[in-house]
């Protein structure tokens, strides 16, 4: 077999489904191009529909096959919904990827229950929910591939970590219970963490240079992450080549959790 050929057979994504929420911005958006690329039929989920379509319009642009299901998955009955959209349009996905998120800092003495409620619905119930939809199907057909965002706050407590660190420490937590149910059936659960990345969620804290420096510096790389960072690694672990690594938490920070 050719190199190329063994490279596609590893990587390649072609006649697979993937789904992928928060995929009409920064992390979300570079994973479902990477799958998209990668020959993913792809499907992005996220609120704001008009951002949804720039997204996909940019990755059909570069041939991909892309769809959109506009959804708010804060509220469990309409991740029900986008989770049956998404089969109408798609098909039963082989992976999915949750990558939408809220980080609410309130101190935490302010955090109430409507923020703490806030918070586990996208960080958390919808993972769960979409793992519950999806997960038994894909272990019936004998390929699955369940990827969450997580944070380094599901580790650390960081500028008001909140009800979001727990959720993200939960969601790890989630991947393992996930990978101990269906791994046997060739469906792998695994979450990356990603350190401080340069994306819309945290541009408030983006208009302190000297904090983005500062942060910059605890990396061993020497730069805060980009969403480009997390398409290859999301692209590994929805590809046949991570068949072996479960229940995994793999930190693509440049290095800032072990400094
Ligand atoms: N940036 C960082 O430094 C960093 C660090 C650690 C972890 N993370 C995690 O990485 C993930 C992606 O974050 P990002 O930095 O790429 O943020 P982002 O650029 O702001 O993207 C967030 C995405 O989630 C969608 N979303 C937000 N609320 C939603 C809802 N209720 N229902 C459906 N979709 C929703 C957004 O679209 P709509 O607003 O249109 O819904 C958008 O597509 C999150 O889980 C975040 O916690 C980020």
């Amino acid at each position: 077999m050719s190199a190329a050929a063994h490279l596609t057979g590893l990587f390649s994504l072609e006649g697979r489904t993937a789904v992928v929420t928060g995929g009409s911005s920064g992390i979300g958006r570079a994973i479902a191009a990477a799958l998209a690329g990668a020959g993913a039929r792809t499907v992005l989920v996220a609120r704001d529909a008009d951002r949804l379509e720039q997204a996909a319009a940019a990755m059909r642009a570069d041939g991909g096959d892309v769809a959109v299901v506009p959804a708010d998955l804060g509220d469990r009955e309409a991740v029900r919904a986008a989770a049956e959209a998404v089969v109408a349009v798609a098909g039963e996905p082989d992976v999915v990827v949750s990558a939408a998120g809220v980080n609410l800092r309130p101190p935490m003495a302010e955090i109430d229950e409507a923020v703490w409620d806030a918070t586990m619905r996208l960080n958390l119930d919808a993972p769960f929910l979409l793992g519950q939809r999806f997960g038994p199907g894909m272990a019936e057909r004998g390929y699955g591939r369940l990827i969450a965002i997580s944070s380094q706050q599901a580790h650390r407590a960081f500028v008001s970590s909140g009800a979001y660190g727990v959720s993200k420490a939960a969601l790890e937590g989630l991947a393992r219970s996930q990978a101990e149910a269906w791994s046997s059936s060739g469906v792998t659960s695994n979450v990356l963490v990603p350190g401080f990345v340069l994306t819309p969620l945290n541009a408030r804290l983006q208009q302190d240079p000297e904090r983005v420096a500062a942060l910059a510096a605890r990396t061993m790389v020497g730069r805060n992450g980009v969403p480009d960072d997390f398409a290859t690694a999301a692209l590994f672990l929805a590809s046949p080549a991570s068949g072996y690594v479960t229940g995994q938490s793999i930190h693509v920070d440049g290095g800032f959790s072990v400094h």
